[in-house]
């Protein structure tokens, strides 16, 4: 085993996004704290003997936690865990998560099954097409299962290049607004909007928590017939009779 100074010399070696204690005294030097974050989850001993999937996992804080809960983790990322944290994380811990590299767009139930809760925290925003994103995610959730969906949200305003819009009077619409802040930001939403994109694409919501300009939904994965007819038929062919 290598000495502590050891590890923190490739802790530290490391550009991290998550700020944790990997081990004891050991602590990345992230740009953010995702403890808060976990803390609103409420996870707790019922996970144990689960199946998780961490969608966009970064540098695994989220993953490790579930494990820690006795889950068995699956970590997604397009980014290759060598280009993050998460395999420096991993071999310290000795963690058993495993760890695709691959687009959510990519990730199919026939591949890696369905699972018991699924974490798509701080990645809707990052996508190009999130109703798309809530479908594939509905899809690898195994009905009754648990998502949880962390994202920005426009409640109090919409921030849009140098400027910043007061939206409070509009929270009964569902509204999106394509805010292209980065090469990796797409959309951001209100809670309103968040609600019936999950509705419509098969969630019974549970529970909304809004705090300053992040939202999170918890919401229950329902069968509806539905969402299926309604998906079916956007992204195919209309047959006569
Ligand atoms: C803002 S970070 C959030 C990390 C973590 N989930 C959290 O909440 O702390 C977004 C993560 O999603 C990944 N990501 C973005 N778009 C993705 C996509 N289309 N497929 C897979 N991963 C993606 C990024 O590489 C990054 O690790």
């Amino acid at each position: 085993m290598d000495s502590t100074a050891e590890i923190l010399a490739q802790v530290n070696a490391v550009r991290w996004h998550q700020s944790f204690e990997i081990l004891p005294g050991v602590v990345s030097q992230g740009t953010y704290r995702p403890d808060g974050l976990w803390r609103r989850l409420g996870l707790g001993p019922e996970i144990s003997g689960n199946r998780v999937l961490d969608l966009g996992a970064r540098d695994g804080y989220f993953s490790f936690r579930c494990e820690t809960l006795g889950a068995k983790v699956l970590a997604v990322d397009y980014v290759e865990k060598e280009g993050t944290g998460f395999s420096l994380a991993a071999k310290l811990r000795r963690s058993e998560v495993q760890f695709i590299n691959r687009n959510i767009y990519d990730l199919r139930p026939a591949d890696i099954g369905t699972f018991d809760y699924v974490l798509m925290l701080g990645l809707l925003y990052h996508l190009p097409d999130p109703y798309l994103a809530l479908e594939i995610l509905r899809s690898l959730t195994k009905p009754g299962g648990v998502a949880f969906v962390e994202t920005t949200c426009t409640d109090e305003a919409v921030h849009f290049k140098d400027r910043s819009v007061a939206t409070g009077s509009l929270n009964d619409l569902p509204l999106m607004i394509f805010v292209a802040r980065n090469v990796t930001s797409f959309w951001d939403m209100n809670s309103t909007c968040l609600t019936q994109l999950l509705e419509h694409t098969g969630f019974s919501l549970q529970d909304m928590q809004r705090w300053g300009k992040r939202m999170l939904a918890r919401s229950i994965a329902v069968e509806s017939s539905e969402v299926e007819r309604t998906n079916s038929m956007a992204r195919g062919v209309v047959k006569r009779g």
